[in-house]
């Protein structure tokens, strides 16, 4: 049974947005444009970037990227937009390089968000969110919209290593738990380590788990919440080109049969819709 959908619909067409900073986070790189025009988004939904010069002359990327917004701040000229960037090709690598007042071009918000804790369970007395990655940028947006609820959190956040992290400074809660495979921070281990630990105590009865990571560290999360009946929503990744349901590329199997387009039907799934979360093409 999917959760009630609370999402944020993107006006139409694409809006060029100025870029107001762009400063390193680890590791990693936050990106933040004025969008004098959008709507704030929920937590959990994406937008589709280009930049200026895109696909030019000097040539990849020709299609857009799917970014998820990482926070989002309403203020008298509009609503300020960060991204959390990993370069890993042409497009991340463009974005990051942009300058103050050069333009990104954005498309959205896009997809469905995460559900409140009370829409996955009645008995949901907190949450628990589990971040890998790059995929800590969406979990930053959905800790401050589970504070301004009132939602009691723990946060736990795995990194790689110390050039695969970041994003820390977009939370703000005074709690937030790590894990590293290199040791750097935290405990060295992956971050489901940390999520075990949680569940074997009191929070499998009364939390939610939000996660959103590499696809091992989903479909880890998956069966750690299946085996204790915890309600989960997870955000997945699939190459999109398009990010509003027409090219199908971004079909995901689900479990009962058939395909979600993940733009559209997603990115947050509900764990149980789907038959894995290791999804083709995902990941990097
Ligand atoms: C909903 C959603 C939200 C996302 N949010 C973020 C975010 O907040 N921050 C972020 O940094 N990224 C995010 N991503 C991921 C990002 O959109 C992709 O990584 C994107 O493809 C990067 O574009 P690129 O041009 O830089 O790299 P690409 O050229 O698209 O390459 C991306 C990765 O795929 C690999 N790759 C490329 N081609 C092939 C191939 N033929 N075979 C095997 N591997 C290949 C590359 O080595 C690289 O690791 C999100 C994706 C989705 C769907
Ligand atoms: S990205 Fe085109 S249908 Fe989903």
């Amino acid at each position: 049974m999917r959760a009630a959908d609370e999402r944020v619909l993107a006006p139409f067409g694409r809006r060029r947005c100025e870029v107001v900073a762009n400063e390193a986070s680890g590791g990693y790189r936050v990106v933040s444009a004025m969008d004098t025009s959008g709507p704030a988004p929920r937590a959990g939904q994406f937008y589709m970037l280009t930049a200026d010069g895109w696909g030019g002359p000097n040539g990849r990327p020709y299609l857009p990227r799917a970014f998820a917004v990482a926070e989002a701040e309403a203020g008298p000229t509009g609503v300020r937009l960060d991204f959390l960037l990993d370069a890993v090709g042409p497009g991340t690598e463009r974005i990051e390089a942009l300058p103050l007042g050069a333009g990104l071009h954005v498309t959205g918000p896009l997809g469905r968000p995460f559900s409140p804790p009370g829409a996955l369970s009645p008995a949901a007395a907190g949450a628990i969110l589990v971040g890998g990655g790059i995929g800590v940028a969406t979990l930053a947006l959905l800790q401050r919209e589970l504070s301004e609820r009132a939602v009691p959190q723990r946060v736990l956040l795995g990194f790689r290593d110390r050039a695969h992290a970041g994003g820390l400074n977009l939370f703000r809660c005074s709690e937030v738990r790590t894990a590293s495979e290199d040791g750097h921070t935290g405990h060295q281990g992956y971050v489901t380590d940390l999520l075990a630990v949680l569940l074997e105590g009191d929070d499998a009865g009364s939390a939610v788990v939000y996660a959103c990571g590499p696809p091992a560290m989903l479909e880890a999360v998956r069966d750690l919440c299946a085996a204790r009946a915890v309600p989960a929503e997870l955000a997945l990744e699939t190459p999109m080109a398009c990010g509003f349901g027409s090219c199908l590329g971004c079909a995901v199997p689900l479990r009962d049969g058939g395909y979600m387009r993940l733009c559209v039907d997603g990115p947050v799934v509900r764990a149980e819709e789907i038959e894995t979360a290791m999804v083709a093409g995902s990941g990097h």
